[in-house]
């Protein structure tokens, strides 16, 4: 593989599972060297474990400014620089709609979801800044495809995707010509995701969102590709928008949704009688 990020120094927050796990994994193929921040202990340690001397694991909160601060001084102090931040840290709402929740739910449910996704984001991008100016770093940011369609999620986590388009758009217009900012917008995909509460976030259950019974048949029906993509075609987004070879490019963010945006006037996938 082409080693694109040799030198390179890449924090990525929700790394103990999933999407942010594979992006440390690509990252690190690729010759960077990763800071793995997430709240699991546990996870963001194995991670570090697996990745050796290219990994240092950092628990870290990332809806506190505090912890922030302290994952980006991890990269200077274990590798001298940081070149790309990566927000990815991300919590679920269950798919509730505003029907089925009344005020004490929505207040329960608000606050953690858009502490994680979006301050969670913003705080990360706040604390990553001087060092990105230091090294003409670049962001990355891991949206949703329920941050262009509806349907994706329920009504707190649609809203707080929408919110991080607003953010890497409005990051990528007041942070230029230095700093390039983009997203990658994953549809469907078989990860860890949790709602809130199992992270002590006060709601829901404690199971992956995707043990819903019949989700990878939904996702794969509604797609027009008839793929879910997996986290590692996310990740070769991701490394695509951090290496110079999208020096030109920012200010977007690109689905990697097997075709969300082309699905018929039904929601149909299309396609299929070829
Ligand atoms: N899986 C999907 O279908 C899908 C689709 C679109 C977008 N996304 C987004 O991808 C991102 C990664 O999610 P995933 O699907 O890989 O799920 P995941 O649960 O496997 O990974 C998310 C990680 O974030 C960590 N985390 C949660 N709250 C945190 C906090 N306060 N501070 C630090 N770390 C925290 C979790 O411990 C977990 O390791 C999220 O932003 C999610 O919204 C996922």
């Amino acid at each position: 593989m082409v080693k694109r990020f040799a030198g390179r120094v890449v924090l990525v927050t929700g790394a103990g599972s999933g999407i942010g796990r594979a992006y440390c994994d690509r990252f690190v193929e690729e010759g960077a060297r990763v800071v793995a921040v997430d709240i699991d202990e546990r996870k963001v340690q194995t991670v570090g474990a697996a990745l050796g001397d290219s990994c240092v694991a950092v628990q870290a909160d990332v809806t506190s400014a505090q912890d922030n601060e302290r994952a980006v001084a991890a990269a200077v102090d274990s590798f001298g620089r940081l070149d790309v931040f990566v927000g990815n840290a991300g919590v679920f709402d269950g798919f509730l709609g505003l029907a089925h929740t009344d005020n004490e739910q929505l207040e329960k449910l608000f606050d953690p979801v858009f502490a994680v996704n979006v301050k969670g984001y913003l705080l990360g991008a706040r604390s990553a800044l001087p060092k990105l100016l230091d090294s003409g770093g670049c962001m990355v940011f891991t949206a949703s495809s329920a941050g262009s369609h509806t349907n994706q999620g329920g009504l707190i986590y649609t809203m707080a995707k929408h919110s991080v388009i607003g953010l890497i758009r409005e990051l990528a217009y007041e942070l230029a010509p230095k700093i390039r900012v983009n997203g990658v917008s994953p549809g469907g995909t078989f990860t860890d995701m949790r709602n809130a509460v199992s992270l002590g976030q006060d709601f829901g259950d404690d199971r992956s969102v995707f043990d819903a019974p019949g989700m990878g048949d939904f996702i794969a029906a509604s797609t027009p590709l008839q793929r879910i993509n997996d986290t590692a075609d996310h990740a070769a987004v991701a490394a695509f928008l951090a290496s110079s070879e999208a020096a030109g490019i920012t200010g977007v963010v690109v689905p990697s949704d097997g075709g969300y945006a082309i699905r018929g006037a039904t929601g149909a996938a299309g396609g299929g009688d070829l």
